[in-house]
């Protein structure tokens, strides 16, 4: 059998397209002098993705958690990272909410040790597409997000900041 050449060309693209991304982690360094750091582990199930994350170095009690449109630390107060991740032009809101920004991940609470944890399954973020959250910000807040002042959650300042980034699949 001759091969034409777009069939070599579709058959060396069919060996290297990379498997689906089924996990991703983003790690959180401090902004500024917040002390803030943590992971956040995202893993393709099939309700959408889960969110799991423990994060260290907070004040006690309710902090905004968001990923950003952008997966830029650099800003020392993490302004880089832009505003919610908003590919559908929709309101703010909570992460179960049906209209909400993809990036509307909530609230994480820190206890008296400064350390909080999030494990839930979030039915809109996902690897693919534009509802894709992989090369974006995670930006956690030093207050509590309201989940209704618009564009923000009325969140205050940023604490801590990573980039979703692709993990090996478990
Ligand atoms: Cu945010
Ligand atoms: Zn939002």
């Amino acid at each position: 059998m001759k091969l034409t050449p777009f069939a070599i060309l579709a058959a060396a693209a069919a060996a290297a397209a990379p498997a689906p991304v089924t996990k991703a982690v983003a790690v959180l360094s401090p902004l500024g002098s917040s002390g803030v750091s943590g992971s956040v582990t995202f893993t393709k199930v099939a309700e959408g993705v889960r969110v799991s994350a423990r994060i260290s170095g907070l004040k006690e009690g309710v902090h905004g958690f968001h990923v950003h449109e952008f997966g830029d630390c650099s800003a020392p107060d993490g302004a880089s990272a832009g505003g919610h991740f908003n590919p559908g032009g929709e309101p703010h809101a909570g992460p179960h909410d049906a209209a909400r920004h993809t990036g509307d991940m909530g609230n994480v609470t820190a206890g008296a040790d400064g350390v909080a944890t999030l494990d839930y399954v979030d039915a809109r973020a996902g690897f693919e597409g534009p509802n894709s959250i992989l090369g974006r910000g995670v930006i956690v807040h030093a207050n509590a997000d309201d989940l209704k002042t618009q564009p923000t959650g009325n969140a205050g300042g940023r604490v801590g900041c990573g980039v979703v980034g692709t993990a090996k699949a478990d």
